[in-house]
């Protein structure tokens, strides 16, 4: 009979590749896992909101920053599956519950506003920007996280996505502050 004695061996001198710290079997290396898993689910979901917004949008300013950032944003889903990979872990997608009401409420955005209208816009900025924001919190714990954890590779994986999220809400504001919101004013 096989028995899976699970005699919980904190030795860290048995993964040693891609590991500089010895916390695998930490409670905060599991939390840290746990919530890579939540924004591994938020990117998944945002890749598939991302075309609808896309299709909403009113400028073609907005449309194509929407489209940009749907690639991006696959880039971010690969990069946390190289995450995944470095901690030993599976990479796998547990619900968002944040996500899925910032999704949901951009839809809502959607539903409100008039097609063809730049305060249809100015909605979706303000909910793509939640979004964004969301994200960025959550890839400015984790990179903290795993500077404290010594996982410096993942660290800068991290550092990379958060870059890419603030360059994007910087990119909105942009889109927003340049002509859609006083646009959207007139209307
Ligand atoms: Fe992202
Ligand atoms: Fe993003």
């Amino acid at each position: 009979m096989a028995t899976t004695s699970k005699t919980s061996t904190k030795d860290a001198s048995k993964k040693p590749t891609g590991l500089t710290g010895k916390m695998e079997d930490s409670e905060f290396h599991k939390f840290f896992v746990d919530e890579l898993k939540d924004i591994y689910w938020a990117e998944k979901h945002l890749v598939k909101a991302l075309p609808k917004m896309k299709k909403a949008a009113t400028s073609t300013e907005l449309a194509s920053a929407f489209e940009k950032h749907a690639l991006e944003t696959q880039e971010h889903i690969t990069k946390l599956e190289e995450v995944f990979a470095l901690v030993e872990e599976k990479a796998s997608a547990k619900k968002c519950d944040a996500m899925e009401g910032l999704l949901s409420e951009a839809d809502g955005i959607i539903e409100d506003t008039e097609k063809g209208t730049m305060v249809r816009d100015a909605g979706l900025i303000l909910a793509a920007q939640k979004v964004e924001h969301y994200e960025i919190a959550t890839y400015g714990t984790l990179k903290t996280f795993a500077e404290n954890m010594g996982h410096s590779d993942v660290v800068a994986i991290l550092e990379q996505i958060l870059e890419n999220e603030k360059a994007t809400d910087v990119a909105l504001t942009q889109v927003a502050e340049s002509f859609v919101n006083e646009q959207a004013s007139q209307e």
